[in-house]
């Protein structure tokens, strides 16, 4: 198929969540020409779904003797040992500034009665530091700003449009991409640099918080380009997510945690606290060890959920607190200011993806990363709560830069030596089946006979697809990703923060290492 249409710029951005906006428009500043494509709409994506805030120790307005070292040693405690420490220091010391720039973008923050900032406690963290807006919509808020500064710039977006794949020079640097449009004609758009931003693999599962466009796209767009990916086996279940029956799948409303911050308690059904004696932090412990505690409990009392209890606060502080939450719960039919909320675990982030720098560079010319499909080492084994927006506005506009400064010294390709490819074949498996396997098998609680048993059903069920359609794209970045996950899982023969093996229960310091991955030059992990 001849490509139908085609477009340049210096750098194309893929995504519009909080790091592929932010990078836009620091490229802009930059002077750099920016084209965004995006598969959905300008503001759609997971960053919307984002409720409890953005982590961030602020110089004027912090909790007294609240520190960016602290906020840096609680992210290392959540990490289980796998965070790269100075990508940790790097992020979390840029925070301000990047919160300070997001808001003269036009974010507005929930602030207290003395007109401070206001700020709530999340598990893993020893402070009261995160930041949030519109109580529980701290997302929408981010995503609102941003999108009206990109129509403000103005900066193009190719809406409607999926990245198949990266056009490549003949020594392999990336120089563009290329892109099925709304109709699925395929174009070519001719770059120097692509920044992947196209967050998570919540698809991967039956039962998530992310949107039904968190299909992993870039994360096997990078592999197949000759990138690197890390820790893709830490998925990170959610704690609390609305149960609202056992069979109800896709995307399910978030319970922030900030619910627990604000003093809510987790319990089973016959009101047994679940965190008492588990952890020293109990409701508020690092996320990995909330949702296994859940999982454990579950299984022991035979039940498919458990219960928050939240009605300590009173119905109105409750719905002016968690506008979102409170209207998740009342379509369901449960008040929060009288019953518990019932809540299980669901997948919710990728803590692994494309090896980056805090940069955004993926050591293969030409391709940068950044949001939820990089991996920075910000995150390790499991990430701290409310660190994800952050990473998102740092590293966006730090990967903007790496391609600003990398163009002005010549380090990047001519894209009108990239070949135009064609939309490659790759293997394909049903989702239902995919996520049904992954759901069983690949979730909290692992071992080797399932998630062999999950291969296998990759394996017989796969078929060779050409990726000619949206669909295709992404139910082959599906397959390739679940096979990397599996993969890894299967080796990491230990339990180490989100990945826990029923069969290796026990740390292992021969494990304390990050599990690279790329793709041979037959294409195979
Ligand atoms: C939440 O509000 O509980 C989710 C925030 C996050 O994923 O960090």
């Amino acid at each position: 198929m001849a490509p139908a249409w085609e477009a340049g710029a210096d750098l194309v951005v893929v995504g519009t969540g909080v790091a592929g906006l932010t990078a836009a428009l620091t490229a802009r500043e930059l002077g750099l020409r920016v084209l965004v494509v995006t598969k959905a709409g300008l503001g759609e994506g997971n960053t919307p779904w984002a409720q409890g805030g953005v982590a961030v120790v602020l110089p004027e307005e912090h909790e007294p003797g609240d520190t960016v070292a602290r906020h840096a040693a609680d992210t290392l405690a959540a990490g289980a040992g796998l965070c790269d420490e100075r990508a940790v220091a790097v992020i979390l010391a840029q925070g301000p500034g990047a919160v300070q720039r997001l808001r003269e973008q036009g974010a507005r923050f929930d602030t207290a009665r003395d007109g401070a900032l206001a700020r709530t406690r999340e598990g893993g963290h020893s402070a009261f530091r995160v930041i949030h807006a519109g109580g529980d919509a701290t997302g929408a808020e981010v995503e609102r700003a941003l999108v009206n500064a990109v129509r403000d710039d103005p900066i193009p977006v190719l809406e409607q449009h999926i990245a198949v794949e990266a056009l490549r020079t003949p020594v392999g640097d990336v120089a563009g991409l290329l892109v099925l449009d709304a109709e699925g004609a395929p174009g070519v758009v001719r770059a120097p640099a692509v920044l992947l931003a196209t967050g998570g693999i919540g698809q991967l599962y039956q039962a998530t918080t992310n949107p039904e466009l968190a299909t992993g796209d870039g994360l096997a767009l990078a592999l197949r380009a000759g990138a690197v990916l890390a820790d893709v086996e830490f998925v990170q279940f959610h704690p609390t997510v609305l149960f609202s029956g056992p069979h109800v799948t896709g995307r399910r409303p978030l319970v922030t945690e900030a619910v627990r911050g604000e003093g809510a308690v987790l319990v089973d059904h016959s009101g047994a606290r679940v965190m008492a004696d588990v952890h020293p932090l109990a409701d508020l412990a690092p996320r990995d060890v909330v949702a296994a505690a859940i999982t454990r409990r579950m299984v022991a009392t035979g039940q498919d959920h458990v219960l928050l209890d939240a009605t300590h606060m009173g119905g109105d502080a409750f719905r002016r607190r968690f506008p979102t939450v409170h209207a998740a719960c009342q379509d369901v039919g449960v008040d929060p200011a009288h019953e518990p909320i019932p809540v299980a675990p669901a997948a919710h982030f990728s803590c692994g993806g494309v090896m980056t720098t805090v940069d955004g560079r993926s050591g293969v010319t030409g391709l940068y990363a950044a949001g939820e499909v990089a991996r920075t080492g910000l995150h390790g084994a499991n990430r701290l709560a409310s660190n994800s927006l952050l990473e998102g506005l740092v590293t966006g506009a730090r990967a903007a830069r790496a391609v600003a400064a990398d163009l002005a010294a010549g380090l990047l390709a001519d894209p009108k030596l990239a070949e135009p490819a064609r939309p490659p074949a790759a293997p394909v498996v049903d989702r239902d089946a995919l996520q049904r396997a992954m759901s069983r098998y690949a979730a909290i609680g692992r071992d080797a006979s399932g998630l062999i048993e999950a291969m296998s059903v990759l394996d017989t069920r796969s078929v060779h697809r050409p990726l000619e359609t949206h669909r295709a794209v992404e139910d082959a970045a599906l397959a390739m990703v679940a096979s990397t996950l599996l993969t890894t899982a299967l080796q990491r023969t230990e339990s180490r923060g989100c990945h826990v093996r029923t069969d290796h229960p026990n740390t292992d310091e021969s494990w304390h290492r990050s599990l690279p991955v790329r793709l041979d030059a037959a294409g195979r992990l």
